[in-house]
């Protein structure tokens, strides 16, 4: 006898509710994809700092085993105009904050007489940490911080970025050129517009190249569309 095929039990229908406000047939405008909130220069600055304080301070080269703090950097997140100078002095590794010696209070004067003032603009270094005995930085070391400098640079995106003597200079231009042979004329920098020119420490040395650095200020200051005519005499001693 055949036997009757065995047909699988059918499915109970199933009714898929109709969300509130939808007619059946209509078609459901798609959720809103969730929007990440952008992160501000500020924020992106912090995360910075956090990342150069993690685990006890970096250790990314040999300045970790000598420095007392990390100078991170300091000022306005939103700034049009960055300074990068060097590296730490003694100064700055006891306070932990760049610029603040002798060098510093040039390029307080230097900043004041652009017709600005310290905490309109934003400071920083090549490297973050005080090389011995303020010597130069040695490559392996400006190697190992340079995508600290390149991340604020990214987080402030300035209009300008002043570089302070040939390791500013030739760090973020990649180039083995004198700053006695580009001083005081734009380069092109990710966006912004680089003025290498002297450094504040080279300037107290040497005080007969103050003029020329002041030119190149003016130089900023005009690109900025702030009037600086007035402001040179301040930094003549
Ligand atoms: N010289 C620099 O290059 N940076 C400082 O922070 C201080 C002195």
């Amino acid at each position: 006898m055949a036997r009757k095929p065995v047909s699988a039990p059918l499915a109970e229908p199933t009714t898929v509710p109709t969300p509130k406000g939808v007619q059946r047939g209509e078609a459901r405008t798609p959720a809103p994809e969730p929007q990440t909130p952008p992160v501000s220069p500020d924020q992106k600055l912090r995360l910075i700092a956090q990342d150069l304080s993690a685990g006890g301070g970096c250790q990314n080269c040999k300045l970790c085993k000598t420095r007392k703090n990390i100078v991170v950097g300091e000022g306005n997140p939103q700034a049009q105009l960055v300074f990068v100078g060097e590296g730490p002095g003694e100064q700055e590794d006891v306070m932990g904050r760049p610029f603040v010696g002798k060098a510093g209070q040039l390029l307080d004067k230097m900043i004041e007489a652009m017709g600005l003032k310290r905490e309109q603009v934003y400071i920083a270094n090549v490297v973050k940490c005080r090389p011995p005995g303020n010597r130069n930085p040695e490559p392996d070391e400006i190697l190992a911080c340079s995508q600290y400098l390149d991340r604020q640079l990214d987080a402030i995106r300035p209009q300008i970025i002043v570089a302070l003597g040939k390791f500013a200079m030739q760090t973020l231009l990649n180039t083995d050129e004198r700053i006695t042979q580009i001083r005081g004329k734009f380069r092109a920098y990710r966006g912004a517009k680089l003025m290498p020119t002297y450094h504040p420490a080279y300037l107290l040395r040497n005080p007969e190249s103050k003029r020329e650095a002041w030119e190149d200020l003016q130089a900023v200051a005009r690109e900025l569309g702030i009037d600086a005519t007035g402001g040179s005499s301040s930094i003549a001693d």
